[in-house]
C-alpha cells in the first residue's frame, strides 16, 4: 500500500516539523504549555495558527468552531483539561477544579459524543492519578492522555482508510478504471479529525494508490464547511474534486454521477443510526431512492452504547441565527461578513439531523466495515457491546 501523506498549511513552518505529519492540534514548539490549533473559521481565506494558553480558550475555540468535527472537538476538550491541570493542578482543590472545567466543556457542543467521550476518559485518568514523586504533576499526567488521544485518532482514522479504500477499489474496477464519483457532506476531512479524516481517508487512501477518485463536495450551508474546508483540503492534497450546492446531490444521483456516498457522523447509536450535520438525511434518502451505497466512516469513539434511537435519543444542536442570516467570505482585498436576510425574518438554525440506520449501507469503522445494525456493531466491538447498558 502507497504511504500516506496528507500535506494541508503546505508552507506553514508551526506544521512542518521535521519528519513530523500534519496535525490539526499541537504543543507549541518552544512552549508546550501553549496549545495551537488551526483557527478553522478563517479557512480558506487565511492559515491562522491561533494559540489555546487557558482552558477557557479550549471551550471558547469548541464553541465558536474554531475547531469542529467530531474527533477533534474531542481532542481539543481533552488538551483544554491539561491547560486546567497547568491552572490548578498544583492547588489544594486540584481535582475538583479541573472537574468542574470537565462540566462546563461538556456543555459546549451538545451532538458530537467524542466530546464527553474525551472528558470521561480524561476524568478517569485524573481520578486514578497518583503523585508519587516531585518530578510528575498532574499536568505532566494529563499532557500525556491528550497526547494518547491524539496519536490514538490518527491510528483510527488510518483503519478507516485501509478498510474504506476496499469500497471504492470494487467500484474502481467495475468502471475499468473510470473516476470514482463519491460525495460527500460538510468537513470529514483531516481537519475534523486530528489527520486523515473519516469519510476523506478512504479517499486519501485511494488518491495515494494511484486509483483514478473525484469527489462531490457540498457546500454545507450554514457554516460552508463543505466549500471552506473540505475543498480546501482535498485542493491541498490534489485530489480531483467539485463545490455542489446542498441541493445539487439528488440531481446528480438521478444521472448516474454519483458511484459513493461517504459521510462522517457525530454520534452513532448502537443500533446504527447517525447523527450528522443537517442535510445529510436527505442525501441518504436520495442514495436509497436511486440504488446508490450511502456509507458512513466513523471512528468508534462516535458510537454512543447507552441509546438505541437516535430520533429520540440524539440532542441536536441548535446555533445561533446569525450563522444563517450571514455569510463569510472574501470581497476585494477585505474579508468580512455580508448579511443576506431581512431583518424581520424568522430564523431556525438545526445543526444536525439524524439518519435511521435502515437508510445505511454500512458503516466503516477502524476495525472494519459492518451492518448498520446492533448485530453489525457488536460483531467488530464485542467488549464495548457486551458492557453497553
Ligand atoms: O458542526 P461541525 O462542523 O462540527 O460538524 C461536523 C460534522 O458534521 C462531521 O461530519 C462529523 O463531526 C464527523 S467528523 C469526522
Amino acid at each position: 500500500m502507497a504511504k500516506l501523506t496528507t500535506t494541508l498549511g503546505k508552507g506553514n513552518t508551526a506544521l512542518r516539523k521535521t519528519g513530523e505529519e500534519f496535525r490539526t492540534i499541537w504543543q507549541k514548539q518552544d512552549d508546550p504549555k501553549v496549545v495551537q490549533i488551526i483557527d478553522q473559521r478563517k479557512l480558506p481565506h487565511e492559515y491562522v495558527v491561533h494559540d489555546l494558553t487557558k482552558w477557557q480558550d479550549g471551550a471558547f475555540a469548541i464553541s465558536e468552531m474554531l475547531v469542529r468535527g467530531a474527533p477533534l472537538i474531542g481532542a481539543t476538550a481533552a488538551w483544554s483539561l491539561y491547560l486546567a491541570a497547568l491552572e490548578y493542578g498544583a492547588t489544594e482543590n486540584g481535582t475538583n477544579a479541573i472537574k468542574d472545567v470537565a462540566a462546563t466543556l461538556g456543555e459546549t457542543r451538545p451532538t458530537a459524543v467524542n466530546l464527553r467521550w474525551a472528558l470521561d476518559r480524561v476524568i478517569r485518568v485524573l481520578d486514578a492519578a497518583t503523585i508519587d514523586s516531585a518530578d510528575i504533576s498532574l499536568a505532566d499526567i494529563l499532557e500525556a492522555e491528550a497526547k494518547a488521544i491524539c496519536e490514538e485518532d490518527v491510528e483510527i482514522s488510518r483503519g478507516i482508510g485501509i478498510h474504506g479504500l476496499e469500497l471504492i477499489k470494487e467500484i474502481s474496477r467495475r468502471k475499468h478504471g473510470q473516476p470514482v464519483n463519491v460525495l460527500t457532506h460538510c468537513n470529514a476531512g483531516s481537519l475534523a479529525t486530528i489527520n486523515y479524516g473519516t469519510a476523506t481517508a478512504p479517499i486519501y487512501f485511494a488518491h495515494a494508490e494511484g486509483i483514478a477518485v473525484h469527489v462531490w463536495v457540498d457546500e454545507t450551508r450554514p457554516r460552508n464547511q463543505g466549500s471552506q474546508l473540505t475543498a480546501w483540503e482535498l485542493a491541498e492534497n490534489g485530489v480531483p474534486h467539485t463545490l455542489i450546492v446542498d441541493n445539487a446531490g439528488g440531481h446528480l444521483m438521478q444521472h448516474g454521477m454519483v458511484d459513493l456516498v461517504i459521510t462522517g457522523t457525530d454520534r452513532t447509536t448502537r443500533s446504527g443510526d447517525v447523527a450528522n450535520k443537517i442535510g445529510t438525511y436527505l442525501k441518504a434518502l436520495a442514495a436509497h431512492d436511486n440504488g446508490i451505497p450511502f456509507y458512513v466512516a466513523l471512528p468508534s469513539t462516535t458510537i454512543d452504547w447507552t441509546i438505541d434511537d437516535g430520533l429520540r435519543d440524539i440532542p441536536i444542536e441548535e446555533r445561533n441565527p446569525d450563522e444563517v442570516t450571514t455569510i463569510y467570505g472574501r470581497s476585494g482585498e477585505d474579508l468580512c461578513f455580508v448579511n443576506t436576510v431581512a431583518s424581520n425574518t424568522n430564523i431556525s438554525n438545526f445543526a444536525f439531523d439524524v439518519t435511521p440506520a435502515k437508510y445505511v449501507t454500512g458503516l466503516i469503522t477502524e476495525k472494519g466495515i459492518c451492518d448498520a445494525s446492533r448485530n453489525g456493531l457488536s460483531t467488530l466491538f464485542p467488549d464495548a457491546a457486551a458492557n453497553a447498558i
